[in-house]
């Protein structure tokens, strides 16, 4: 589905990614773990067109996307829940659900969008609760459930998550990371970019691990959570639930 090679990337003289190549095959979790400053967010900023690349290609649904404007890449079913989510504070819960249900309704009609609703909805139940509540007085947990109901309205094909765990409770984080294994269960496809390796190894299917830049290791997330140098780098310091 998603098929990197060889990308470089950075800002002006920058070069924050050097030569990553990696891919994600339709119906799996696929995580990039990595620490602060690592590039995490410039990958999938690359990704989906914010950030220009200054070498390799981007292949999404065997297209090629290198160098494409967002809004192409997201109009062949790419999407991103944002880093910080970034819901709109003074719209409600449900005005942020429809407005990412804008591309549903150009391309399905507006029925469509109600349906997806609903699954949102049955999926983030608090979110129905809530729903003519401004965002910005939701709680991280809830405005990071919003921001993926928000992203999953336009039915992507591929859904991109950078760092949903930042600055929330072990048992919310368990709920969420409970909520990514349900996407892929029905057939959604995540690349899931985390510090929080326990949990993003917990429920990946394959992992990479992103140092200043560059993947210096990959395979399948058991491998990984089993690796000594993992553990030592990632795994030491940390612990959910
Ligand atoms: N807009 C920008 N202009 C210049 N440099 C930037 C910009 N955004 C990020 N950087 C630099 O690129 C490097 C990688 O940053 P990036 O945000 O991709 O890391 P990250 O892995 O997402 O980190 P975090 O876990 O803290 O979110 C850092 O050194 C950062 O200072
Ligand atoms: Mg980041």
């Amino acid at each position: 589905m998603l098929k990197i090679r060889n990308l470089d990337a950075g800002y002006g003289k920058l070069r924050v990614l050097k030569n990553i190549s990696l891919h994600v095959k339709a119906g799996e979790i696929v995580t990039m773990i990595g620490a602060n400053g690592a590039g995490k967010t410039t990958l999938l900023h690359t990704i989906i067109g914010l950030v220009r690349a200054s070498a390799g290609a981007i292949e999404f649904q065997q297209k090629e996307h290198t160098g494409s404007c967002a809004q192409k890449i997201v109009a062949a079913g790419c999407t991103l829940v944002p880093e910080g989510r970034q819901v709109f504070a003074s719209m409600t819960v449900e005005e942020n659900l429809i407005l990412g249900g804008y591309m549903l309704q150009r391309r399905e009609g507006k029925d469509a969008v109600l349906r997806e609703l609903q699954y949102q909805y049955d999926l983030f139940p608090v979110l129905r609760e809530r729903r003519e509540q401004y965002a910005g007085t939701l709680s991280g947990g809830e405005q990071q459930m919003l921001a993926m109901g928000r992203s999953l309205m336009s039915r992507p094909r591929l859904v991109m998550m950078d760092e949903p765990s930042t600055g929330l409770a072990p048992l919310i984080v368990r709920e969420i990371f409970k909520i990514i294994t349900r996407l892929r269960d029905e057939g959604n496809t995540v690349l899931l970019v985390e510090q929080n390796a326990t949990a993003a190894l917990g429920i990946a299917d394959r992992g990479y691990v992103l140092e200043v830049g560059k993947v210096i290791l990959q395979g399948p997330a058991a491998d990984l959570l089993a690796n000594s140098d993992v553990q030592r780098a990632y795994l030491g310091r940390e612990k959910i639930g």
